[in-house]
């Protein structure tokens, strides 16, 4: 076990929670919902909580959003964030979408992404955030589960959205210059430049949904994880806590709105908080990213473990040729985030780098490292106040320290899923003992609290903190006309945690070559997306599967990290 003694002391000066411990006891949910005006009326909508409350108080100057790409900077205050959502609103509810109507947003970020997603959500629809790297068949899966009424894409994704097989599809609402529209089409920008800046905001309940964002598991298609509007208690309050959010601050989360990490933290826990949100556009790179900490002059920087690797690989003279001073906490999330990263950081950035653990169907942080609190390398950190985290076993039975088993959180809390779409199946399956939330995750906790990552208990794959599951690659890979059989599993990487590994067997006919390699890696590419394609393939005669026709990824596993192979009684022959 990766148990270490090694501490680092928690900051004295200022931060919005001084002392977990005390907080922790005296922690009460309802206090928070007094932030929010729907403490009075019983009706909400986060997107009001997150733009309309500030653009009406003495925060209308104030600056929401900044983005910048490498061709385009700019800025947008609560005011004008207000209007543009409101703008956004009317379009989508002129073109008779309402309450309830899934409406994806697939497109890379910009301002127009922001402003359609929080648009969708003012007027009751439930936002499906798709990541731009997405193709055909993902695309098609998630549109399909969820009986989309709407998209909101660019002309150059578009056809990656395959319409004449999407009969719930009525619209297509493109974001581009020049455009010229087809039926059922509608140019976003054109009609909001035409709209009202008013809007009446669909009120609703905090528990209808208001996101559904799309994660894979072991099995089966992705799951349409979905959440619901009481969400913002939690973003709002893990904002201050975690993320430490103050008043002056600048804040940057480097994900994307495809992902939770970019709806829940790149939106919600900033603008609840009414800090100025940076968003970046474009792809990784090191003087980038250096460039933006300096020139945007950020002070909370919520990142990713493989992104803190990689910067860590890019050398620490380049750290030197920016100044960073302004920045003043950092966190990470959607990976281990090795010791070594954290002492690098140390001594790089002067600071820790606190980790924090939660997942898409948490809706928000749950186990974190906070500011004030002392951290030891390689631990998630504590359960945040409100929260009770354990270690259970697959009976139910809480263990004592440092002994692994099911990380588990007690149901329910605020930003909790409320369901998966279309499967309630699926759903349960996460709650299968009683008062437990069972997340998929080992981990053990030690003597003090503090709680420690060890795996996943599944065969998902986490490949530069983003969830793959190896269903969705292997069948994929079997419509390959070369594939007869496809096996995939995550193979431990120094960068990026884990690289997507697949074994095949070939249909008769067909014979290993590195151009076959190359030609299955494009498919799964096009197909599916660049993330989910594999990294490494290596051709097998025969899987070994089990009597009733599985593939056993945990052979494979065994195989490719040259572990003994373990009960292998259901193996076919
Ligand atoms: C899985 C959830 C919501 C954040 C982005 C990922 C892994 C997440 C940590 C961490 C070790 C972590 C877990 C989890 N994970 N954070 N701090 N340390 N592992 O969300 O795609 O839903 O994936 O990511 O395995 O179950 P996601």
């Amino acid at each position: 076990m990766n148990h270490t003694e090694e501490r680092l002391p928690g900051r004295k000066d200022r931060c919005n929670l001084t002392d977990y411990e005390q907080e922790r006891r005296t922690f009460d949910w309802q206090e928070i919902e007094k932030t929010f005006s729907w403490h009075e009326t019983g009706k909400v909508n986060i997107a009001y909580e997150s733009i309309d409350r500030h653009a009406l108080s003495d925060k209308g100057d104030k600056i929401a959003l900044r983005y910048s790409d490498p061709t385009r900077q700019s800025s947008y205050t609560f005011e004008e964030m207000r209007k543009k959502t409101n703008q956004a609103g009317q379009v989508f509810r002129k073109l008779g979408l309402k309450k309830g109507d899934r409406l994806f947003v697939f497109m890379p970020r910009s301002p127009e992404c922001y402003f359609a997603l929080l648009g969708a959500i003012k007027i009751g629809a439930i936002v499906g955030p798709l990541f731009e790297a997405f193709m055909e068949t993902a695309v098609r899966d998630r549109l399909q589960d969820s009986g989309a009424a709407a998209i909101v894409t660019t002309p150059e994704l578009l056809h990656r959205v395959p319409v004449s097989e999407l009969p719930e599809l009525k619209h297509v609402i493109l974001v581009g210059e020049d455009l010229k529209l087809e039926d059922h089409q509608t140019d976003l920008i054109a009609e909001m430049s035409q709209a009202s800046e008013k809007l009446e905001i669909e009120w609703v309940d905090r528990e209808d949904g208001m996101l559904l964002h799309y994660t894979s598991g072991s099995t089966g298609k992705p799951k349409g994880v979905y959440h619901v509007h009481n969400a913002m208690i939690q973003h709002y309050y893990t904002g201050k806590i975690v993320l430490d959010l103050q008043e002056e601050d600048v804040y940057w989360c480097t994900a994307d709105p495809g992902w939770v990490t970019g709806t829940s933290y790149g939106i919600f826990a900033p603008w609840l908080n009414g800090v100025t949100n940076v968003v970046r556009g474009g792809r990784f790179s090191p003087q980038d990213w250096y460039d933006t900490l300096q020139s945007q002059e950020i002070t909370v920087w919520y990142s990713a473990p493989t992104a803190f690797r990689m910067l860590m690989g890019a050398g620490n003279d380049i750290v030197s040729q920016y100044d960073l001073s302004k920045v003043r906490h950092i966190l990470s999330v959607g990976e281990p985030l090795n010791p070594e990263v954290i002492r690098w950081g140390m001594q790089v950035y002067k600071q820790r780098i606190h980790d924090t653990w939660w997942m898409t169907e948490t809706g928000a942080q749950l186990i974190c490292n906070y500011p004030s609190m002392d951290m030891k390398p390689g631990s998630m950190g504590k359960p945040i106040p409100g929260v009770e985290a354990a270690i259970i076993d697959d009976q139910g039975n809480e263990l004592p320290p440092y002994r692994m088993g099911n990380l588990a959180i007690r149901t329910p809390w605020p930003s909790m899923m409320r369901k998966i779409w279309n499967n309630p199946g699926k759903y349960q399956e996460y709650f299968y003992l009683s008062g437990w939330y069972i997340s998929g995750d080992s981990a053990y906790q030690d003597e003090e609290g503090y709680f420690f990552f060890q795996g996943r208990i599944d065969d998902v794959i986490n490949t530069s903190g983003e969830r793959v599951g190896p269903f969705e690659v292997e069948s994929k890979l079997v419509e390959h006309p070369a594939i007869a059989e496809a096996g995939v599993i995550g193979k431990p990487d120094p960068v990026r945690g884990e690289i997507i590994k697949a074994f095949i067997s070939l249909r008769k006919g067909y014979e290993p070559s590195e151009e076959l390699i190359q030609e299955i890696r494009a498919f799964v590419k096009e197909g599916l997306s660049a993330h989910a394609a594999p990294r490494e393939i290596e051709f097998k005669e025969k899987l070994p599967k089990t009597r009733s026709g599985k593939i056993m990824r945990r052979v494979l596993k065994a195989w490719e990290l040259d572990l003994p192979t373990g009960d292998l009684s259901t193996i076919e022959d």
